[in-house]
């Protein structure tokens, strides 16, 4: 079985084409960063309209690297949740389009549970070519992962592969973990997205050169609150200006970073211990951060817990995530109609609150 997948959430316009074994036959992403660059941030109205010109390119493009035509195809997947709306009805409509056209099935997917099964995906060590299965086997159910991107941060009990089976254990009360690198890269001036470059600074900087506290990190609930460490940064440059050498700023973004991956991997690891769970995954954007990444080992070994993590490719925002997911309804018989509708919510279980305070 052979899906095509298309995502076009928020800034990437991506398709891809992955097969039941989770294999990526191709995988393409056309970026907008440059074009939100110069605002520092998501600009909606111009990402809806990069969507519409780049989408049925891309798609093309999808096909011709995976080497399959339209008969190789049995199923359209599409994000039809959670983004920017304007941005998403795009794919959708691109997706129904091309499901009335060539008589294939369609399926909604939600961007999250995309993330969430991004660890099952394998990928060939050059895309189109001969498809090699990573030597690593996928993870078994149940497992506890955690989900870091630039909207969305929590840690979650996953018994199966549909939205049904997954549960919250802890969400960020505030701001998502990569929504927290990009707000103190902008603090810094250092550009959008956030993420990579405050990864490749803090590589040679002094984590401990920064005393930056993270709200909640103490406590024993899985809950996370990533606003208050972006205000300590304000603060700081307020007080004494931007960091003025390469091993300040080093310093900085490697003490906001070893606070932020501590607490993260550190919550993550309790929540299976304490769920009783003997695997966790990763995924979203921030589950590219070489840090995380290592605590994330290091910490579940500690505990004889198995890590599996995503390759880096399958982390930030790709259609090869959403291929798989809707691969899997697919294969359960699910369908949607013609009137899949695009929303910026969820479909995952929400349980913590928004905001400061107690439940
Ligand atoms: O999953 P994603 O591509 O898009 C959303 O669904 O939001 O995640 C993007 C987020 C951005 O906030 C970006 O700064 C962050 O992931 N990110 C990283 C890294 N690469 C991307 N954060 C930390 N370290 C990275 N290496
Ligand atoms: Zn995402």
């Amino acid at each position: 079985m052979r899906v095509l997948g298309i995502e076009s959430s928020c800034d990437e316009t991506g398709a891809a084409v992955v097969d039941d074994a989770g294999r990526v036959l191709s995988d393409v992403v056309q970026s907008q960063i440059s074009l939100h660059a110069p605002y520092g941030g998501v600009i909606p109205e111009l990402a809806s309209r990069d969507h519409l010109r780049n989408a049925g390119p891309v798609v093309r493009e999808a096909l011709s690297a995976a080497g399959v035509g339209w008969d190789a195809i049995d199923g359209i997947a599409v994000t039809n949740r959670p983004g920017l709306v304007g941005a998403l009805l795009v794919g959708v409509q691109l997706a129904k389009g091309l499901a009335w056209a060539r008589g294939l099935p369609l399926v909604g997917v939600d961007h999250l549970v995309g993330h969430l099964l991004a660890v099952f995906l394998r990928r060939a060590p050059k895309e189109g070519a001969t498809v090699a299965v990573a030597a690593e086997p996928p993870p078994e159910f149940p497992f506890v992962a955690l989900l870091a991107s630039g909207g969305h941060t929590a840690i979650y009990r996953v018994d199966g592969p549909s939205a049904e089976q997954v549960r919250e254990l802890g969400a960020t009360r505030d701001d998502a973990a990569g929504e927290a690198f990009d707000k103190v890269a902008k603090v810094l001036g250092l550009g959008y997205p956030g993420g990579p470059v405050i990864d490749r600074l803090a590589k040679n900087g002094d984590p401990k050169s920064v005393p930056f506290t993270l709200p909640m990190g103490h406590t024993k609930s899985f809950e996370l609150s990533f606003s208050g460490i972006k205000t300590q940064v304000a603060a700081r440059v307020r007080e004494h200006g931007l960091p003025k050498t390469e091993a300040e700023l080093a310093g900085t973004c490697a003490s906001f970073q070893a606070a932020v991956t501590s607490v993260l991997a550190k919550k993550l690891v309790a929540a299976a211990v304490q769920e009783g769970v003997r695997t966790v995954v990763i995924g979203g954007g921030v589950a590219a951060n070489r840090e995380l990444r290592a605590r994330v080992t290091e910490l579940a070994k500690e505990h004889g817990i198995r890590a599996v993590l995503p390759e880096l490719a399958s982390c930030t925002d790709n259609a090869a995530m959403i291929a798989y997911a809707g691969l899997v309804r697919l294969r359960a018989g699910e369908r949607d109609g013609y009137d899949l509708i695009a929303t910026s919510a969820t479909s995952l279980p929400r349980s913590t609150r928004k905001g400061r305070g107690a439940r």
